[in-house]
């Protein structure tokens, strides 16, 4: 397997191909494999419209990939005698993040059609921006490059190291986008996908009781909706957007404005002038966000993209290839 790989460090080279230097394109598998995107957006597709709910857990799993150990499907790695502790284990993503089922689906169709040429990292950017199309019919639509490699390494204790807990302030969450190569005013465009999908009441329990800048009308419908004092087997779950909780739109920034968020760290992006008037505008303008959105998502994919080096093409995103 070693030699394998050697093989494929060399005959990248030779070729100067663009997953030689981590260097991604659109339209990677136009020659490659033709059909792979549109593979994925179909089951994508499909399993959006069957539950919302597993397209928000998409784009929060290209997010929680590429923030720990880099757009490298590292977080789909199960447990094995060898990693016990794999980031899916982490407690970000554990019990939390969804969809998994998805991606091994559109992995097996892609499969199908090119075995062995599409990475599972790709497969995740593509089927995060397909769940954004859909969930904002088609108000997000992006073209993403491509020709990102599958890691090897995942460990679950990097997840807290690199993931901002819904507790952050405004300071911490700025630096940890940061680290990643992201900016305060990418921060907040991609804390814009706060408008879908669900929150575990554990999550933000703590804001619940006064003394909260909670709105307390919300604050009155979650504590009715919540365990008193949530824990892993009593954790009930609740809408992030209460308004249009199935829609990626704008709302989420009206939200933030009306303190109608759930977490500290949405509500922490009024705490500066400049991020407010981001949160303003992104509140104010139709397809504003939406576009911001999208190139946010294009910039995030690129973090710490993994080269014949130190990656591989998964024959199956859940495990290693011997
Ligand atoms: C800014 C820092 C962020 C913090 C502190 C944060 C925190 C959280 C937390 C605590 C949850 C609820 C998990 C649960 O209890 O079930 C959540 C959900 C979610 N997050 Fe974030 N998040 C952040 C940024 C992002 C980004 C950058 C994205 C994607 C671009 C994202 C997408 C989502 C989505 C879509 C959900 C709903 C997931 C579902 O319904 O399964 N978040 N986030
Ligand atoms: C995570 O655990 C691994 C081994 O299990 C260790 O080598 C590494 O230093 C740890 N990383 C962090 C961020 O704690
Ligand atoms: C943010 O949190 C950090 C760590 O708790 C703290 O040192 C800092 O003072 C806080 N910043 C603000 C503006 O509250
Ligand atoms: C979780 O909370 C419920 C009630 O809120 C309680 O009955 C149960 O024992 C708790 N479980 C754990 C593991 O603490």
């Amino acid at each position: 397997m070693a030699a394998a790989r050697v093989a494929m460090w060399v005959a990248c080279v030779l070729a100067m191909a663009a997953a030689c230097q981590g260097r991604l394109r659109v339209g990677y598998y136009k020659r490659k494999c033709a059909p792979a995107e549109y593979v994925v957006r179909a089951v994508v597709g499909n399993a959006v419209r069957q539950n919302p709910g597993v397209g928000a857990g998409i784009v929060r799993m290209f997010f929680h990939d590429c923030f720990v150990q880099g757009c490298d499907a590292s977080v789909l790695l199960d447990p094995t005698a060898a990693n016990p502790q794999p980031e899916k284990l982490g407690p970000p993503n554990f019990p939390s993040l969804r969809g998994f089922e998805v991606i091994d689906a559109a992995k097996a169709a892609v499969e199908k059609a090119c075995p062995g040429v599409v990475s599972c990292a790709d497969i995740i950017a593509f089927a995060a921006r397909d769940a954004s199309f859909f969930l904002s019919g088609g108000g997000i639509s992006y073209r993403i490059p491509a020709g990102r490699l599958d890691g090897r390494v995942s460990l679950a204790n990097e997840t807290l190291a690199f993931l901002p807990p819904p507790v952050f302030n405004l300071t911490q969450l700025v630096a940890s986008f940061q680290a990643k190569g992201l900016d305060a005013d990418d921060m907040v465009t991609l804390s814009g996908a706060h408008t879908i999908g669900r929150s575990h009441c554990s999550s933000f329990a703590d804001r619940l009781s006064p003394p909260s800048d909670m709105d307390p009308g919300l604050a009155a419908a979650l504590r009715s909706k919540c365990p008193a004092s949530p824990n892993f087997t009593d954790d009930a779950t609740v809408a992030q957007d209460a308004v249009t909780p199935d829609r990626m739109d704008r709302q989420y920034y009206r939200n933030v404005l009306d303190r109608k968020v759930l977490f500290d760290s949405d509500a922490a992006l009024l705490a500066s002038r400049q991020t407010a008037a981001m949160v303003a505008r992104n509140a104010a303008a139709r397809g504003r966000w939406e576009r911001r959105f999208a190139r946010a998502m294009v910039k995030m994919g690129g973090i710490e993209v993994k080269t014949a080096a130190n990656g591989e093409i998964r024959r199956m995103c859940r495990v290693v290839n011997e």
